[in-house]
């Protein structure tokens, strides 16, 4: 075992994680990814793609707790996540499992299992959590929820750790240029003033992971210049 640092990084595959993968890599850390599909995967000896359907938690379980007999985490980057949008009353119960369960139960989970081994080595968790968590979103209610969810949960879980030497931050990105709006009926401008691009939410993991021993920057929010969406023909 070298003395290269490792991260776990959910959703690694596309968009943001992929970004903060590379990132990451840069910063000669080891990433193993997980994600569904590796359709475009980093090419590199730091880069360890792990295919893991996050719903499936019996088989989440089993792989994290197999990887962590081998692999001393001191990164967790929270980071996949899916949504849908829309009048609530046109989400369905597939739908409403599906967010609750990738965008909160599984950092929840996680969490869990990895704290004791993050503790042991005063490590840091990253949350990729949303602007819609400090806000009503009308036609992301359900959305919303789970990102609200997963901002209360990170900040009670720095309070509870902080003791041990565990830093656990919390990113709050408006909307991001990737294919997170596939289901919406809009998406992210093509604009870089009107709105973000993952490149900027890896930078912001590359600021937290550099800051002194001591330093912990709880929460960031980043917002493109100017507000507005982008509505699909
Ligand atoms: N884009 C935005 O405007 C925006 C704004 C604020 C916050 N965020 C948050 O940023 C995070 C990343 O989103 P993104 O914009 O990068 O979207 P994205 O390109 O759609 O990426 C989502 C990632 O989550 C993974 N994922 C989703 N469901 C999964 C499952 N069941 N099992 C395993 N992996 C799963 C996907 O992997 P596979 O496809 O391989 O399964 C993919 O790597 C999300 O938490 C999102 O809520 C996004």
């Amino acid at each position: 075992m070298t003395n290269t640092p490792y991260a776990l990084v959910t959703g690694a595959s596309s968009g943001i994680g992929l970004a903060i993968s590379r990132t990451l890599i840069a910063n000669n850390i080891h990433v193993y990814g997980i994600g569904r599909s590796f359709d475009t995967p980093i090419v590199s000896e730091l880069f360890t793609p792990i295919v893991c359907d996050l719903t499936k938690t019996g088989e989440l379980t089993n792989t994290i707790n197999k990887l962590k007999k081998d692999i001393p985490f001191s990164y967790v980057i929270h980071n996949a996540g899916v949504g849908y949008f829309g009048p609530h009353e046109e989400q369905n119960p597939a739908k409403i499992h599906e967010m609750t369960c990738v965008n909160l139960e599984v950092p929840m989970l996680l969490t869990n299992l990895l704290l004791r081994d993050i503790k042991a080595c005063n490590g840091t968790f990253i949350f990729i959590s949303s602007v819609t968590a400090h806000k009503s979103n009308t036609h992301g209610c359900a959305y919303g929820a789970t990102k609200a969810g997963l901002s209360s949960f990170a900040r009670s879980l720095f309070d509870e750790v902080r003791k041990y030497g565990v830093k656990v931050v919390i990113i709050h990105p408006d909307m991001t240029q990737s294919n997170f709006y596939r289901n919406a009926n809009f998406t992210a401008c093509d604009d870089l003033s009107t709105s973000l691009i993952p490149e900027d939410i890896a930078n912001a993991v590359e600021a937290v992971i550099k800051q002194r021993d001591g330093l912990v920057i709880n929460e960031i929010t980043l917002v493109p210049q100017y507000h507005r969406i982008e509505r699909k023909s």
